[in-house]
């Protein structure tokens, strides 16, 4: 979801961009106001999340899944080992991305109901970085204690919390996200990589894909996606206006609390993410069979309760409750919940 004061400034940009007299749609990435856009764009994200000097920021196309395998192409330099942490679904396919290119060292596995905790990574010092996935979408599940700084560089999949809670930026080394779930629209990916793990590329990785090259080059080796770059300027700019990251996290943590609140009173709806691994992004809940589970989907939707079912792979109910999902939405949802206990239970 946008905010729909955001949706309205984009509708404006479509028309006339920037008091240009063009709409935002034929826009050159080569123009001032696209320049213009993109360093205010750079300047939110680095005041929001505090990024220290040293990180460049990117704004690329491709989506998280290409970049897992973007990672191993730029990351390796002559080593040929990587570490992935596998919490879930995405990042059991981070890691299956890199396997072409290189040993993959599972340094941790979860199960669908927790993420290992950072004390319990093993990781190997011959890896070139060791890889996580903040965020499970999938499960539900979330990493809450952020990691001490680790021998080896840190990389991020952080593509369902980047912007929605404050970061140690200083404990990672290279973040990436697409942009779709917490800043704005698909077509973006923000990698955030610290200057000194940058010069590893493998030969031949081809220029778009060149991490080094595109922090030289400010993200413009090719054309960025100039339309999600504007909108994600947009959310940035609702984001800091509504009060930054420390603000979003407890709007975040209080919709999620909500729908756990009444998951935890019910026999009804059952949650499998054990509570000090859940995520304040994505409500993962099951009723107590697949029918019931289809039809509080299909009167959910009746109601205007929309995109409430699970990942393919995982089925059951999500609730997704993004920085710009309302907290009425999530009233109407718990009331749903009540209503629908009440009548089916
Ligand atoms: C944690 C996580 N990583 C990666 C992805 C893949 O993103 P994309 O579809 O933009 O490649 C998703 C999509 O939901 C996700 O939730």
């Amino acid at each position: 979801m946008l905010p729909p004061s955001v949706v309205e400034a984009v509708a404006r940009d479509m028309v006339d961009c920037a008091a240009s007299g063009r709409s935002l749609l034929g826009l050159p990435f080569t123009s001032r106001e696209f320049t213009e856009i993109l360093g205010r764009a750079e300047t939110y994200i680095r005041q929001l999340l505090a990024i220290p000097d040293g990180y460049h920021v990117l704004f690329l196309q491709g989506g998280a899944s290409s970049h897992f395998t973007l990672l191993p192409m730029n990351l390796l330099g002559n080593l040929r080992q990587a570490d992935y942490v596998e919490t879930g679904l995405w990042s059991h396919r981070a890691a299956e991305a890199a396997r072409p290119w290189c040993e993959v060292n599972i340094s941790a596995r979860g199960n669908r109901s927790a993420m290992p905790l950072p004390d319990d990574w093993q990781i190997s010092a011959q890896s070139a970085y060791c890889h996580i996935t903040t965020n499970e979408t999938a499960e539900g599940l979330q990493l809450h204690t952020w990691p001490e700084k680790i021998d080896v560089p840190l990389v991020a999949d952080m593509t369902a919390d980047l912007l929605t809670r404050p970061v140690l930026m200083e404990r990672f080394d290279l973040v990436y996200a697409s942009a779709q779930k917490n800043l704005g629209a698909a077509g973006l990916t923000i990698v955030i990589v610290r200057e000194d793990l940058l010069g590893k590329s493998r030969e031949g990785t081809p220029a778009p894909l060149d991490y080094t090259l595109q922090a030289t080059a400010h993200s413009k080796v090719n054309t960025p996606p100039t339309i999600a770059v504007a909108v994600a300027a947009r959310m940035l700019e609702w984001i800091t206006r509504q009060g930054g990251l420390a603000l979003m996290e407890e709007l975040n943590r209080k919709k999620s609390d909500a729908i756990y609140a009444i998951i935890d009173r019910s026999g009804f709806y059952r949650c499998n993410a054990a509570p000090p691994h859940r995520s304040m992004l994505n409500v993962c809940f099951k009723l107590p069979n697949a029918e019931l589970d289809k039809r509080f989907l299909a009167e959910a939707t009746a109601e205007g309760l929309l995109d409430l079912g699970g990942h393919v792979d995982i089925g059951g109910i999500r609730a997704s409750v993004y920085n710009a999902v309302p907290e009425q939405s999530v009233s109407k949802l718990v009331s749903f919940m009540t209503e629908f206990e009440a009548r089916r239970g």
